[in-house]
């Protein structure tokens, strides 16, 4: 069995993490999706971080559910499987999902990069001087060039990594996947799409978990209504009862 796995903020839903364009995604009253832009960080860099401070919160306090659960146990049983998820939390990690077989294609909320040079580093490891920072009211500074830290997350009209895209392309390209799972996202970017689409193939099953129907439905070859933390256990145990993966 060669599988792809598409998820986004519905997966994690159910952990307590607010999705992005559902009614509990608005934060102070602002959009997300505007939040999460280049624009709205050199306009009031205070606020956006304040608002990723917020969330890394939240998600170190959240645990992953089933469906984080259903998906790590499908990748452990396939050879041939990837993840590609939109989300920048740690959830798909932390329920055990081995890290190369996965892509976080927006990037992870924990990492932290300059807004100028290279330099990164992973936040978990300083999050003490962070926080005493942010107590003293400034902003985090480059350690290299004094430029303002920015979270290491893609926004909205930035460019995906380079290295994120070439592996899920190699994983596409390579051959033909025999089912494409898309859960909890409304699959709003076209890439996604199109690597749902050609990672299928001619032949592959495609199948959407939402509640909603979204711009994929019309592809999916089955489509489960349900949420991803019912639906995807389930799935997965059939899965794993009816092929030899
Ligand atoms: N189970 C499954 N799906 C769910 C659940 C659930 N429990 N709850 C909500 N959903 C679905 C919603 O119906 C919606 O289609 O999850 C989707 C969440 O959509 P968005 O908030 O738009 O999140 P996502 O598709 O991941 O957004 C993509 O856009 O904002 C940017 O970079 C950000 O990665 C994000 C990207």
């Amino acid at each position: 069995m060669r599988i792809l796995v598409i998820t986004g903020a519905g997966v994690s839903a159910e952990s307590g993490i607010p999705t992005f364009r559902g009614t509990d995604g608005y934060w102070r009253n602002l959009d997300p999706t505007k939040l999460a832009t280049p624009e709205a960080f050199a306009r009031d860099p205070s606020l956006v971080w304040d608002w990723y401070r917020e969330r890394r919160q939240r998600i170190r306090k959240a645990q992953p559910n089933p469906a984080h659960q259903a998906i790590a146990k499908l990748a452990l049983h396939t050879e041939g499987f990837l993840l590609l998820t939109q989300n920048v939390d740690d959830l798909h990690l932390r329920a055990g999902l081995p890290a190369e077989k996965m892509v976080q294609i927006h990037g992870d909320i924990f990492m932290t990069r300059c807004s100028r040079c290279d330099f990164q580093r992973y936040e978990l490891e300083h999050e003490h001087e962070y926080e005493k920072q942010h107590e003293n009211g400034d902003l985090p500074k480059c350690p290299e060039c004094s430029a303002l830290m920015r979270p290491g997350v893609v926004w909205f009209g930035e460019q995906l990594d380079l290295a994120n895209i070439g592996t899920v392309e190699n994983f596409v390209t390579s051959s033909d996947c025999d089912l494409v799972i898309v859960a909890g996202t409304t699959a709003l970017f076209g890439y996604v799409i199109d690597w749902a689409l050609r990672a299928r193939g001619q032949a592959g099953q495609l199948i959407e978990v939402n509640p909603e129907e979204t711009s994929l439905s019309q592809f999916a070859t089955r489509s489960l209504r349900e949420p991803a933390g019912a639906a995807l256990p389930r799935l997965v145990n059939e899965l794993l009862g009816n092929f030899s993966a």
